[in-house]
């Protein structure tokens, strides 16, 4: 029997003192590869607008969108060891209007797509709407500080807590949320010290991204962390290998040999792959 990673598996961990690791999954190949690698927690991130789908922010994801690559990242989970707790982002507008559209709408992220929780950002304002999923026995993690679907209204992204009234707010708004019953809470761009301090006052874990190293977990998106990722990456994030390059280059060189007829060669034929066992 393969050990499935559960919501109250996190809470175990938090109490053992033994760190969470995340990150995010859009499809099925990457899926299995975390899988694989031993993370704890495969989050299909409203990221996948940027990552994937080529938008400048996640305000126009879809909760289609996000059921399409829940769906496959649920197909690509259950093949290797310990199987991750998968968890869905509600996009924008898919839960913050009334808390009965907020139900059907990760309903159908369980239902449809195989989420085992959802994610949404927000304080206080959501306890409401955290209480009516659990209600409907969807497991809900929190997510405060920088929220990407309030990009509009923060002005761009930057770190959140700086000031005093705003730290104290991020508290409040973490008690009220693990008052209200979620699971785990992401916390993005936030100072260290702050972080540690919410951390330390919560009973559930804490998830952190550009948040320092107090925090019970860490999440990173997939494609900043292997590198694949154009541009400069946020000073947070550690690049564990440089891939984009790698296939730039390899890419490259299929063009080139195409082009001057190197490829393919007579070991590439369909019957010489068979004979060496390759897929055929
Ligand atoms: O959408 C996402 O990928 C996220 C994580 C970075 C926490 O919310």
């Amino acid at each position: 029997m393969k050990e499935q990673v559960t919501t109250t598996r996190l809470a175990e961990l938090k109490r053992k003192g033994v760190k969470i690791a995340a990150l995010t999954a859009y499809d099925a190949q990457t899926a299995s590869l975390l899988e694989e690698a031993g993370v704890d927690v495969v989050l299909v991130g409203d990221s996948v607008g940027m990552v994937k789908l080529g938008y400048e922010n996640t305000i126009p994801v879809t909760l289609e969108d996000i059921l399409h690559h829940v769906k496959a990242v649920r197909r690509g989970l259950g093949n290797a060891g310990k199987r991750p707790l998968l968890v869905a982002d509600m996009p924008y507008l898919s839960y913050e209007l009334d808390s009965a559209a907020a139900a059907r709408n990760a309903g159908r992220l369980v239902k449809e797509g195989g989420a085992e929780a959802v994610k949404l950002e927000g304080g206080l304002e959501i306890a409401p709407t955290v209480k009516e999923l659990l209600r409907i026995h969807v497991p809900v993690m929190g997510h405060l500080g920088l929220t990407p679907q309030a990009i509009n209204r923060l002005g761009g992204y930057k770190v959140q807590g700086r000031k005093t009234e705003e730290a104290e707010k991020m508290v409040t708004d973490a008690k009220v949320l693990e008052a209200a019953g979620v699971f785990a809470l992401v916390l993005e761009c936030v100072p260290a010290d702050l972080a540690g301090t919410i951390t330390h006052k919560l009973a559930i874990p804490t998830i952190g991204i550009g948040a320092g190293p107090h925090c019970d977990g860490q999440i990173l998106v997939t494609d900043d962390m292997l590198g694949l990722s154009p541009g400069a990456p946020y000073s947070f994030v550690k690049r564990y290998c440089e891939l984009r390059p790698l296939a730039a280059e390899a890419a490259a060189r299929y063009c080139r040999e195409v082009r001057e007829g190197s490829f393919p060669a007579p070991e590439h034929r369909k019957d010489a792959s068979a004979k060496n066992g390759a897929r055929s």
